[in-house]
């Protein structure tokens, strides 16, 4: 049961880049951040630091936070709030993984960003990722130190009108297929026996 409930909400879960002006209650941004917060990270460093922005001007300068002549995230104005996600890389395990080949904070961020994601569907609220911006000017506009690192912005806040989030996205529709992403024992081995329904096919 307590499966069918994440894929459920891990359906529901879609991109939603256009909101409405409603703001978001206190204790849901509250919740949002204590997702953010349980996360598991590498030695259980928790390197995420967050800024939450919910000044209307302030959304609107982000917005133009984009490499020079791209400012294909110009819907993020309509978001009344966007997590700037960072990570503090400094710690010397953090260091210690990154030569073994792990940017362990990367993947850390990813992790906590996703909670983040999730917790805002089960609340009610559109999110969506934003990797497409410029580091430099999201810093300089953030006053974010140089030795924190920004990794993501997430927009959150009530979808607009005609957008539902109580009903899946139907992503499945555009996902590659178990049998296309997973193999048993090797890379590109045997298929794993899986339904043609959880294997995609259609
Ligand atoms: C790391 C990351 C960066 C992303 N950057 C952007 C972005 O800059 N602008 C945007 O509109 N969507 C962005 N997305 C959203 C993806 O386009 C979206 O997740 C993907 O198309 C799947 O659609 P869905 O989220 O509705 O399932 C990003 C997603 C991730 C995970």
């Amino acid at each position: 049961m307590q499966s069918e409930a994440l894929l459920d909400l891990i359906k529901r879960r879609r991109s939603v880049r256009r909101y409405d002006s409603r703001p978001v209650e206190n204790e849901k941004i509250l919740l949002l951040l204590e997702a953010i917060r349980l996360a598991p990270s590498s030695c259980n460093i928790q390197p995420w630091r967050v800024v939450v922005v919910d000044d209307g001007e302030m959304i609107r300068r982000l917005s133009y936070c984009a490499p020079i002549g791209t400012r294909v995230n110009r819907w993020m104005e309509t978001a009344p709030l966007v997590f700037v996600l960072c990570a503090d890389p400094h710690a010397v395990l953090h260091r210690a993984a990154g030569w073994v080949g792990s940017d362990c904070h990367d993947l850390d961020i990813g992790i906590a960003g996703e909670h983040l994601c999730l917790m805002a569907t089960a609340l009610g609220l559109g999110s969506c990722w934003i990797g497409w911006f410029s580091q430099r000017d999201v810093r300089k506009l953030l006053a974010v130190p140089r030795n924190i690192e920004i990794k993501a912005l997430v927009s959150v806040g009530y979808p607009a009108a005609g957008i539902e989030l109580d009903k899946p996205s139907g992503s499945e529709n555009h996902r590659r297929s178990v049998n296309e992403l997973a193999w048993r024992g090797r890379f590109q081995g045997a298929a794993l026996a899986v339904s043609q329904e959880s294997a995609g096919e259609q």
